[in-house]
């Protein structure tokens, strides 16, 4: 394959993001290769580590899920390897819900920006909700936890996977301090690991928190 014949790498432009419109064309011109270049080329290991902090949290196979920034649906096929089949998908771009759509993992896909509540569910009907990879610049903002936590029943469980650039400069663990001090959720896990294994230094990290 020529240089010219090469999908051309999205990966790195997608940390200099700055709003949603330029996300969603960002996304829209990615979600072809997205698969490819993320989930192979690069090894992205946090919809895995995600999937796996839910079983070891107790998570039950037939527990409701809602995939949030589910994207191309590489974290609901980790939830599905996980033993879980009932899963909800939401993001920003139509054209990775395509993509996802196309997994047939999902029961319900919508689009929504989570920078802008409220999402398009009720109030407490998910035992859990996942977030991986969609907070980040440009993309979801920490802020965006209290319309999450709407969605979740009591006791529901929020697995968050991020990247440590994020979580060092993007005010995240401020925001879940917060939370903790305000009493609305508890941490049960923070654990640092591969982001993108192929990537030298790309670590980042998956924290699990119960709604109260
Ligand atoms: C890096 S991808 C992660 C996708 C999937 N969760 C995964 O692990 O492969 C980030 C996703 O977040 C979505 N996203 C970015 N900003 C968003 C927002 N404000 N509201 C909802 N989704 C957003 C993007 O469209 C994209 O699909």
């Amino acid at each position: 394959m020529t240089d010219k014949e090469k999908p051309q790498e999205h990966f790195a432009s997608a940390y200099s993001l700055q709003n949603a419109d330029q996300t969603k064309a960002h996304y829209a011109l990615w979600a072809n290769s997205y698969d490819q270049e993320i989930g192979t080329d690069k090894g992205y290991r946090q919809p895995q580590r995600c999937a796996e902090a839910l079983v070891q949290h107790g998570l039950k196979p037939e527990a409701k899920i809602l995939d949030i920034g589910c994207g191309t649906g590489l974290s609901g096929i980790a939830l599905q390897h996980a033993g879980y089949k009932n899963i909800d998908g939401c993001d920003l771009s139509a054209e990775m819900l395509e993509k996802a759509k196309a997994k047939q993992v999902y029961k319900r896909l919508f689009e929504t920006n989570l920078n802008e509540p409220p999402i398009d569910a009720e109030d407490a009907i998910y035992d859990a909700t996942t977030c991986v990879g969609v907070f980040s610049f440009g993309h979801v903002e920490p802020n965006a936890i209290d319309e999450i936590l709407r969605l979740l029943k009591s006791n529901g469980l929020l697995v968050i996977g991020l990247n440590d650039h994020y979580y060092n400069e993007g005010g995240f663990p401020a925001k879940l301090d917060a939370l903790v001090s305000e009493g609305k959720i508890e941490i049960l896990s923070r654990d640092h690991g591969f982001h993108l294994e192929n990537v030298e230094g790309s670590t980042g990290w998956v924290i699990t928190s119960r709604k109260k």
